[in-house]
């Protein structure tokens, strides 16, 4: 299937990561639907990408955690387009209010409140799960369905048990074992999946300059989106079920 006649959506794509990611696929061809909490935002980053040549985008205005917007993006590309090619699940928070680097943030695992455990569940795994739900029946029309979750490195148990990992004292318990639990949804609808042509894998985009990730991140935003994109664009041989950051296995 040719890149141009393939259709994405990418959830929280207005900024950050999710518009770089936009921009990745954008730029292959692809034509892409921008999913932004906030309608003039979403419209802003689709002019923007137009203004830089890329056609073919469209945006609309969806909140992860509201099913009728689930099914409002659903009918919106059933409507257009007949099926969904990629999905990139990017949209997340981090509500932890911790410094990644400092254990003893505000929101550690001792001191973290149900609010807090339960608002970043809701976006970064509740909302992913029921959207993904929602979505399947028009993914499963494509020839070569892709899902990208956006996970984090801070979501590896593996990692996170190892004294000698650069993330062994990064403990802002919300958000990492959100990142868990969606790495658990990555082997879990891969499995269901197997047999199709629909690949589903985890992404660490790396510690990238974003609103969330900080100033203090070594990544530069232009590289940000780059293992969404890798992802979303697998060939027919490529992985499922796995977790990736630029091409590189990791544990999870
Ligand atoms: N930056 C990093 O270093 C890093 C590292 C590992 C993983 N990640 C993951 O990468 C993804 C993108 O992060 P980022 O760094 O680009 O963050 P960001 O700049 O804060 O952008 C987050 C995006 O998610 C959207 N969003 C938040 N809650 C939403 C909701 N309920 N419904 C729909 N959209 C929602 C935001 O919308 P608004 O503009 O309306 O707030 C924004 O568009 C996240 O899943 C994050 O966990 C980031």
């Amino acid at each position: 299937m040719a890149k141009e006649d393939r259709i994405a959506f990418i959830t929280g794509a207005n900024k950050g990561i999710g518009l770089e990611t936009a921009r990745g696929l954008g730029r292959m061809g692809i034509a892409v639907l921008i999913g932004s909490r906030d309608e003039a935002n979403g419209r802003a980053a689709a002019d923007r990408l137009r203004g830089e040549g890329i056609v073919g985008v469209e945006s609309i205005r969806f909140d992860v955690t509201r099913p009728d917007d689930h099914h409002a993006v659903a009918r919106y590309l059933e409507d257009r387009h007949g099926r969904l090619d990629i999905l990139v699940n990017n949209a997340g928070v981090a509500l932890d209010e911790a410094d990644f680097g400092d254990p003893r943030g505000a929101n550690t695992v001792s001191t973290v409140t149900p609010e807090v455990l339960r608002a970043t569940f809701e976006t970064n795994v509740f909302g992913v799960v029921a959207l993904t739900q929602a979505l399947l029946p028009l993914i499963r029309k494509s020839p070569a369905g892709r899902i990208v979750n956006l996970s984090s490195i801070l979501g590896s148990l593996s990692l996170h048990s190892d004294p000698s990992s650069p993330i062994y004292n990064m403990k802002a318990f919300a958000y990492d074992a959100s990142k868990t639990a969606l790495n658990a949804f990555t082997v879990h609808l891969a499995h269901d999946l197997r047999g199709t042509s629909i690949k589903v894998n985890s992404a660490h985009p790396g510690w990238v300059k974003t609103d969330m990730g900080g100033k203090a991140a070594p990544m530069e935003l232009s590289e940000g989106g780059k293992t969404s994109v890798q992802l979303a664009t697998l060939p027919e041989g490529g992985p499922t079920g796995g977790f990736f950051h630029l091409g590189e296995s990791l544990p999870w």
